[in-house]
């Protein structure tokens, strides 16, 4: 499976964000990965849907939309409009709300045309999504807490990794985009690629890069 590499621009400086798209796209980016943080479900807060709408002439790439937000229904519909391509939603974030709320916002995803995906944290047994897998596009492993860009790769999720890349193929999804996001660096992409993910999100690793496009060519392999 070819390896798809979607840098965060958690680690860009805002104050360009434009030029930072360009940068990434020219320099062989494969997705633009857009970390949306509320001030609640993580400490800091980013950006939101205003965002999505300001950046989406400005790429032809995919735009995933990495919702770290309470309540993650409420805001699909402005992230659709905005013209994001892929949104995924906390599964600790919805289980706090009721059961079924994974699924249903999974639903109003696919319902504007969005593709979907399911996110868990590092201490969350990704079998608490198994059941959603038939209709996500995409599964995220989170492989440090989220909220903060540079931290260090928690290799627990390796495990993790492999099991849903096994439970996508039984069922009959051997090709799901499985995303693994936070401390993934030149030195660690080669584990994490042959454990089964096939999305690598990198903030730090890329931006911080001597040469990003040297940096992207390694994380893919
Ligand atoms: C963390 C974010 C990540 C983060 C990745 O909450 O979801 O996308 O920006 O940054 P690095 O690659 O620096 O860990
Ligand atoms: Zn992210």
């Amino acid at each position: 499976m070819q390896t798809k590499i979607a840098p965060s621009i958690l680690s860009a400086d805002f104050s360009v964000m434009g030029e930072a798209i360009r940068k990434l796209e020219q320099n062989g980016a494969d997705l633009i990965h857009c970390d949306v943080m509320d001030g609640s479900f993580v400490e800091p807060i980013t950006f939101g849907g205003q965002m999505i709408k300001n950046i989406r002439p400005l790429t032809k790439l995919p735009l995933d939309c990495h919702l770290m937000i309470e309540h993650p229904k409420t805001q699909v519909k402005f992230f659709a409009e905005a013209g994001a391509d892929i949104i995924t939603v906390h599964y600790g974030a919805c289980a706090k709300i009721s059961e079924t709320y994974l699924e249903e916002t999974l639903r109003l995803i696919k319902s504007h045309g969005v593709k979907c995906g399911a996110v868990v944290n590092p201490d969350v047994p990704v079998e608490k999504i198994f059941n959603v897998f038939p209709m996500c596009d995409m599964v995220l492993l989170m492989s440090v807490f989220p909220g903060y860009g540079g931290q260090k790769f928690i290799p627990e999720v390796l495990e993790k990794i492999k099991k849903a890349r096994e439970y996508a193929a039984f069922v009959g999804k051997p090709d799901m985009d499985i995303e693994i996001d936070g401390g993934v660096t030149e030195e660690n992409a080669d584990i994490i690629r042959k454990a089964g993910a096939n999305v690598l999100v990198a903030g730090s690793a890329v931006f911080r890069a001597a040469d990003m496009a040297k940096t992207m060519a390694n994380l893919k392999g």
